[in-house]
């Protein structure tokens, strides 16, 4: 896919429920920066699980410019006035197994009201297919507003399957953010889900023969708890 294609945090329109998916490029400096310090292989598991923390707390604030607003009446200590709220209910965010687990803080330092559900799926290191082992999803997770996270869009088959399952209970109005992207993850993504917003704070060059985003980070999963 190429850049042209991609349109940057302000230009998003309403998301998923209101038209065609949109591919947001979260070109904001810090995000660059910061996605630059993990993809070094000397930074090591704290820093690098720092980092992703960080990263997803700033792509979280980048990503709900969306999120629509109404006015309250308040008292402040001085007289009656209007203030901003988020309408409607709450959102939901959903870590894809492991490496998605990175990002929740970070998300959650920003929405703090937002449930969470847990996706458990791994890679077949054979067939790259994914393998599920864990479901729990909030029980209104149907009408709240879902992110699903995970560091990585790779062949796209994780995340393909996690927002699946969310459909098929009943979640509609869904986005998905990962921290790098390759090509063949983004097309699969709005192949099988061509209403679901997809956030990338990098779009890489490909696939390797194993599956691996080239130039990519590594496995996301070993470097945020170094299992390796
Ligand atoms: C990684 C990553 C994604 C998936 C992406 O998880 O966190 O979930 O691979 O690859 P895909 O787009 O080809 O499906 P992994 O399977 O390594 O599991 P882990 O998070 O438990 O390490
Ligand atoms: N999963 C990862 O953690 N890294 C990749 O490059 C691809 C899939």
């Amino acid at each position: 896919m190429s850049d042209s294609k991609m349109i940057r945090p302000e230009e998003q329109t309403v998301g998923a429920a209101g038209g065609p998916a949109q591919v947001v490029y979260m070109d904001h400096p810090l995000i660059q920066h910061k996605i630059g310090y993990i993809r070094r292989k000397e930074t090591g598991t704290k820093d690098f699980r720092q980092t992703i923390g960080e990263i997803a707390m700033l792509m979280c604030y980048e990503a709900t410019r969306h999120l629509p607003l109404e006015e309250v009446q308040i008292e402040t200590p001085i007289c009656g006035t209007t203030a901003k709220v988020l309408k409607g209910k709450k959102l939901a965010i959903v870590p894809i197994l492991r490496a998605g687990l990175g990002m929740v803080d970070g998300m959650l330092t920003m929405i703090p009201a937002a449930k969470v559900g847990h996706i458990g799926l791994y890679r077949d290191p054979e067939t790259l297919s994914p393998v599920e082992y864990y479901c729990k999803l909030p029980a209104d997770c149907a009408e709240r507003e879902v992110f699903v996270v995970d560091p990585m869009l790779a062949t796209g088959g994780s995340s393909v399957a996690a927002i699946r399952m969310l459909k098929e209970k009943g979640c509609r109005n869904i986005h998905f953010m990962c921290i790098i992207a390759a090509p063949e993850g983004v097309a699969a993504m709005q192949a099988a889900h061509p209403d679901v917003d997809i956030y990338v704070g990098a779009l890489d060059e490909k696939l390797n023969d194993h599956g691996y985003i080239v130039p990519g980070l590594g496995d996301a999963g070993d470097r945020i708890f170094g299992t390796k």
